[in-house]
């Protein structure tokens, strides 16, 4: 086993109140040391290979809940190995994969053999099993089963159960299993066939718009069920200022609820779609630059505590169709570090070690996991970044299959060097 001793970097460690030069040693997978001077010196980091990170900082591996890998069933669009790699490439070290792929993962059975098929990736794949049979929204699954298997939380993504007396159903029965219940949240009687967010952009393109309230009522809806029920709810990729002010709703309530939002909702609103391109499109859309700001305001309020990618990849010919036509969904995985950076930390409104806290410690509370610490003991799932270069997003270099995204050609700050999964280096920008 491969044993490091990481010199001269800067350790952002929120989970233990680290923000300084530290040194780190990793052994065994774990964790070793970590010191403020040169542990280069002690006994323990003998025979350790040196990693100068001078000018670099250090943080904890990120946790990515929301993510979709199309194996099964979509291998031309990702497999379990390539989305892996593409985790890896952005400093994420565990991942959790939707269960919208053919079939669903909507048993134990599919979801141990989806962990088996992982097993040998570089990052942590932890599954989400889905709500209902088939996502037909007819039967429920067996949550419990699903959560011995492994599943890390339960999810309908890429619509909601509709059926609201089904859903508070489920509730019930994933608080009675202690599992979590991650929302996509749309109505879709509200849809009317809209593709992009319904506004002056809307009418500019011709194209049919989504409103915010298919969102915005559907979390009501989730708050309320899940209260009722006493389930700890996630409200997965919010765009709306709406979304914002019923989570801190909730929260105020003192409600088990937790919100996150994706890079490209606090990034990019619809103003700047510039024409009809399916590199546009994605579920829930862009939205309104009132919205935007409100998701900002929203994760410097503490209200969205994490930022997870809806990594959604799909085949180049789809996407490069009208947004009529062409598939939701954006690829994430390689770009939200250095977007989230760039936007949030760069421009104002979160520290770096607050950015970390919603990429890593607060994502691995969401699921009970023990990631997003590096005391010494704990797994050396970690990332080393330069943030202080800037560069810019080319898709052309994504290792992931899907490279469909609308921020190529973005001028961005905050790129991963290396990333180690269980102290092995699973990416590196130089080798
Ligand atoms: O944009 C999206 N893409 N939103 C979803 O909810 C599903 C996802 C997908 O699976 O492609
Ligand atoms: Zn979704
Ligand atoms: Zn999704």
């Amino acid at each position: 086993m491969d044993k490091y001793l990481i010199k001269n970097g800067h350790l952002i460690d929120p989970a233990n109140n680290i923000d300084s030069k530290m040194d780190i040693l990793i052994s065994g997978g774990k964790v070793l040391e970590v010191s403020g001077n040169t542990s280069g010196n002690s006994a323990s980091a003998t025979g350790a290979k040196i990693i100068d990170a001078s000018g670099k900082y250090i943080m904890p591996g990120f946790v990515d809940l929301h993510v979709h890998l199309r194996e099964p069933g979509f291998e031309y669009k990702e497999t379990i190995m390539t989305g892996a790699q593409a985790a890896a490439k952005g400093g994420v070290t565990t991942i959790c994969p939707m269960p919208n792929t053919n079939p669903v993962i909507d048993s134990p059975a599919m979801v141990m053999h989806l962990r088996e098929r992982a097993k040998d990736a570089p990052v942590h794949i932890l599954p989400i099993g889905a709500i209902t049979c088939g996502q037909d929204g007819v039967d429920i699954t067996d949550i419990a089963g699903m959560k011995e298997a492994g599943a890390v939380a339960i999810s309908e993504d890429g619509k909601s159960v509709l059926n609201s007396w089904l859903f508070r159903q489920a509730l019930h029965e994933a608080a009675e299993a202690g599992m979590p219940v991650f929302s996509h949240c749309e109505d879709t009687s509200l849809l009317d066939g809209g593709v992009m967010n319904y506004g002056a952009k809307s009418e500019e393109l011709g194209l049919p718009g989504i409103i915010n309230a298919a969102e915005d009522v559907i979390v009501a809806r989730d708050i309320l069920l899940a209260k009722e029920a006493g389930c700890r709810l996630h409200l997965c990729h919010c765009s709306t200022a709406d979304s914002v002010r019923l989570t801190e709703m909730a929260k105020k309530q003192g409600l088990s609820v937790t919100a996150e939002a994706c890079p490209h909702h606090f990034t990019m609103s619809d103003d700047e779609i510039t024409e009809d391109d399916g590199r546009f499109k994605m579920n829930p859309p862009l939205r309104s630059r009132a919205d935007v700001n409100a998701l900002k305001d929203g994760l410097k309020e503490g209200i969205i505590d994490i930022i997870s990618t809806d990594h959604a990849p799909h085949g180049a010919e789809e996407k490069a169709q009208s947004m009529l036509k062409a598939p939701f969904g954006i690829v994430g995985l390689e770009t939200s570090f250095a977007i989230s950076y760039t936007v949030l930390v760069r421009g104002g409104y979160l520290t770096l070690s607050q950015l970390i806290s919603k990429m890593s410690v607060n994502p691995a509370k969401v699921i009970g996991i023990d990631k997003g610490n590096l005391a010494p003991g704990k797994a050396a799932d970690l990332v080393i970044a330069d943030i202080n270069t800037e560069y810019e997003i080319d898709s052309s270099t994504f290792v992931s299959k899907g490279k469909n995204t609308p921020f190529n050609g973005m001028k961005v700050y905050g790129r991963v060097e290396k990333t180690f999964t269980d102290g092995k280096i699973v990416y590196d920008l130089y080798s």
